[in-house]
């Protein structure tokens, strides 16, 4: 899907880089080809606005933080939350002309990530039950680039078909290439998908199952947030759940960050944070060498009708038919996009 090429998009919240990352000063961030600057308010709330100062056009990420306000580094202009010149050095306060701004984007902090929407948002940042309950704790997982298109990587975490073979190095069962059947269940914000997931159980994750058998299962609960959220519950037999966050911010048409987070109902001394974020990183990179091979805005055929054979194929043509329906009922159009559902 050629992400940059559709409006509606920006009219949702992306998570774009963990809070902490302001402490060091602006941070510079590419959203659906929007190159965009963060930064720290003295209050402690972020703040966006398009990278580039309305002076001579340096890069405020360049810059530093005064006070609340962005100060450009080439002359020391100053701009505020709303985007408006507050500050030009060189003139008294009176003289700063009233074109003196720049965009300025929708910015808020949830869950330890710094979220922004370009245009007015369609639904609010997704909620979930863990956060803030003391019985849960939540783990930063990952926070890099991959080359790839969002809609592929949410693709990717609802296909039950690729554990086998994409995963054989870590939990996936080589040799048993059919899934279980899943349920689809279609929901105001996507849809959710559940089934039960048959793995191996290595010895490196019998903290993370809460089990010693060599193999064990999942029970997922696997939900679609549009455009590109997921969230993924997994209960194992032993009771623990462990719930994962993964947001495919688009960069651009073939570039994506992918962020990843994780609520565990078990402790620290139970399983180590660091056990389980190299046992994911493990995981991960499987699908991002798999993933970065993929054509990042493919169209799919589907006169193929691949997916009265393989079911797992089916989260994905929803995926695809949520989105048209998205494009089409805010006029537009679907030719823009390399993903075509014929
Ligand atoms: S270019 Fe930013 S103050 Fe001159
Ligand atoms: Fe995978």
């Amino acid at each position: 899907m050629l992400v940059t090429k559709q409006p509606i998009l920006r009219r949702f919240w992306y998570a774009v880089m963990k809070s902490s990352r302001l402490d060091e000063g602006p941070q510079p961030f590419t959203l659906l080809g929007e190159n965009i600057v963060l930064w720290k308010r003295a209050d402690g709330t972020p703040a966006a606005a398009r990278d580039r100062c309305c002076h001579r056009t340096a890069k405020l990420s360049k810059g530093w933080v005064e006070g609340d306000n962005i100060v450009c580094g080439y002359h020391g202009w100053q701009y505020d939350c709303t985007g408006a010149c507050v500050k030009i050095p060189q003139f008294t306060s009176e003289k700063i002309p009233p074109g003196a701004r720049i965009d300025a984007f929708r910015c808020q902090e949830k869950f330890g990530y710094v979220w922004v929407a370009l245009d007015e948002p369609l639904a609010p940042i997704l909620d979930t039950p863990e956060e803030g309950n003391p019985q849960y704790r939540r783990i930063h997982q990952f926070d890099e680039e991959w080359k790839t298109g969002a809609l592929r990587l949410m693709e990717n975490s609802f296909d039950t078909a690729h554990f086998s073979f994409v995963h054989k190095g870590t939990f996936g069962q080589f040799g048993k290439p059919k899934p279980e059947f899943f349920e689809i269940r279609e929901t105001d914000y996507g849809f959710e998908a559940e089934t039960i997931i048959h793995i191996n159980n290595p010895p490196f994750s019998h903290r993370i199952t809460g089990s010693t058998e060599p193999t064990t299962k999942r029970h997922f609960l696997n939900q679609w947030h549009m455009p590109f959220t997921r969230r993924l519950g997994i209960v194992y037999p032993s009771g623990i759940e462990h719930t994962i966050f993964t947001c495919a911010t688009p960069i651009d048409d073939h570039r994506i960050q992918i962020i990843q987070w994780l609520y565990r109902n078990d402790t620290e001394e139970d399983c180590p944070a660091a056990l389980l974020n190299e046992w994911d990183v493990k995981v991960v990179a499987e699908d991002k060498e798999i993933l970065e091979s993929v054509v990042a805005d493919a169209p799919v055929d589907v006169t193929l009708r691949l997916e009265e054979h393989m079911p797992s194929d089916r989260p994905g043509l929803i995926m695809r038919k949520h989105l048209l329906a998205l494009l089409r009922k805010y006029g537009e159009t679907e030719q823009l996009s390399g993903e075509i559902v014929r």
